[in-house]
């Protein structure tokens, strides 16, 4: 098993190239199932949930082709045949859960494991399901699956998610464009990947109305066939990157191949820290300040604050002046880098779902546990401004979701290491 062993404080001076987005090629991925024909996904990134996918719809007889070189992913689903995600390779990634509305709504019958508990406190799939149902699927549980049936077509109606959810929105979109004569999304997300999925169906030949709105209609077709489709950059690295070039008064990094569109209030959310933040087509320029002002924020869906940089956000936080708090919404728990943080020195308490952070405190090197992705990322983030040399461990967790760290990070001036945490 791998760890980090990272010397600080050290400041980031460059450029920085932006990968292709996990969020948003998982679901293309699973709509690939739908087509008749061969799909192309351009700019996939290399990381373990792209891998723990495309064994998912292998799984199922799909044949896939990944060119790791350039990060083309072709799925033909010509020869599937098998309707199932086991639970071996659910349990290792949440989203592997799309392959119920993608076999459901390509075949009419799914058998797909519940995905099981995850770092930080309940993520029920209780909408999906819900939605399914009204939508006119035979949904029952056995032994840890979900078992899904359905007529070649269905009803569809009309059902309101509450919370709104990204993956109960794509779920429900893949499940109906092929079966329901009219299903209606409300409260649906508006997340980039959940836009880039649509106009991916319709190209497709769906017939989708609302895209990018919180309410979707889609009456279904008879068939679908495989595109050509360039996958988003990376909204939450990026972010992730823009947090990392304000964070020492010395660092100014540039990042390439960015969408700055996707990042809704975000840039000016850190501009008003004081960092300087331009932005020109898809080069996205971070001068951090002499010093960061204390900036309070709460997580929101799209497009408020994502709660994928919230730990993020909290950590650069530690070496603001002043106080300030963040607040998650979607997730109530998603704190466990906390403690982490204060290994490191940090000043900062959770009480319910928000963490109080009094800032500026040096940070000093020590040993820290990743617990989950982003988690994990914040922990390299506060180990780059810490003084000595910090182990981050259990670096699995960071494979999941950011492509070559250590290189891109090297890059502009980290110290930064991968190690055999058993060696
Ligand atoms: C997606 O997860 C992302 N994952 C998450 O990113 C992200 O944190 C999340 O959206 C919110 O933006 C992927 O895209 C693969 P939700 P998802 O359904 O779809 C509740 C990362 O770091 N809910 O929008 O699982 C749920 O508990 C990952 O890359 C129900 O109650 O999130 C949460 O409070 C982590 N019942 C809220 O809705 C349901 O059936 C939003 O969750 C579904 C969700």
């Amino acid at each position: 098993m791998d760890k980090f062993v990272i010397e600080g404080p050290t400041p980031l001076q460059g450029t920085i190239p932006i990968s292709g987005s996990k969020n948003a090629a998982l679901p293309l991925m699973a709509a690939a199932l739908l087509g008749d024909s061969p799909t192309t996904i351009y700019n996939v990134p290399k990381l373990r949930d792209i891998y723990t996918f495309n064994n998912v719809l292998r799984v199922t007889g799909a044949r896939v082709d990944f060119n790791e070189e350039d990060g083309t992913l072709t799925i033909d689903p010509e020869n599937i045949s098998f309707l199932e995600a086991p639970y071996e390779l659910v349990r290792k990634m949440r989203a592997s859960f799309y392959m119920l509305g993608a076999l459901m709504g390509k075949f009419g019958e799914a058998k797909v494991s519940l995905p099981g508990g995850c770092a930080w406190g309940p993520r029920p799939v209780d909408l999906h399901i819900e939605g399914m149902k009204t939508m006119g699927a035979q949904i029952d549980l056995e032994q840890g699956y979900v078992i899904a049936d359905s007529e070649d077509v269905l009803n569809g109606g009309v059902y309101e998610l509450n919370p709104s959810s990204v993956g109960a929105t794509i779920n429900l979109l893949l499940g109906s464009v092929l079966k329901a004569s009219e299903f209606t999304i409300k409260n649906a997300a508006k997340e980039p990947d959940v836009v880039l999925l649509c106009e991916a169906l319709r190209k497709m030949g769906a017939d989708i109305e609302g895209i990018g709105t919180d309410t979707l209609t889609v009456r279904r077709v008879d068939s679908l066939s495989g595109i050509e489709i360039d996958n988003a950059p990376d909204r939450i690295e990026t972010g992730t990157f823009m947090i990392a070039g304000a964070m020492h008064p010395e660092s100014e990094v540039t990042l390439q191949g960015a969408d700055p569109s996707e990042l809704g209030a975000f840039p000016d959310t850190l501009r008003k820290t004081g960092a300087k933040v331009e932005i020109n087509g898809s080069t996205i320029h971070v001068k951090a300040p002499e010093k960061l002002k204390p900036i309070s924020v709460k997580t929101k869906i799209y497009p408020g604050f994502p709660t994928d940089l919230q730990a993020q956000w909290s950590t650069m936080m530690t070496q603001a002046d002043g106080d300030s708090k963040v607040t998650d919404t979607i997730y109530y728990d998603r704190f466990s880098y906390v403690p982490e943080l204060v290994r490191l020195g940090a000043n900062m308490n959770v009480v319910e779902n928000t963490v109080h952070i009094s800032g500026k405190t040096p940070l000093k090197s020590a040993s820290v546990m990743s617990t989950d992705l982003r988690a994990s990322v914040s922990l390299v983030l506060a180990a780059m401004v810490a003084k000595g040399a910090t182990d981050v461990l259990r670096i699995y967790h960071l494979d999941r979701g950011y492509e070559d760290l250590e290189d891109k990070l090297s890059q502009v001036g980290a110290s930064i290491k991968r190690v055999d945490q058993d060696a």
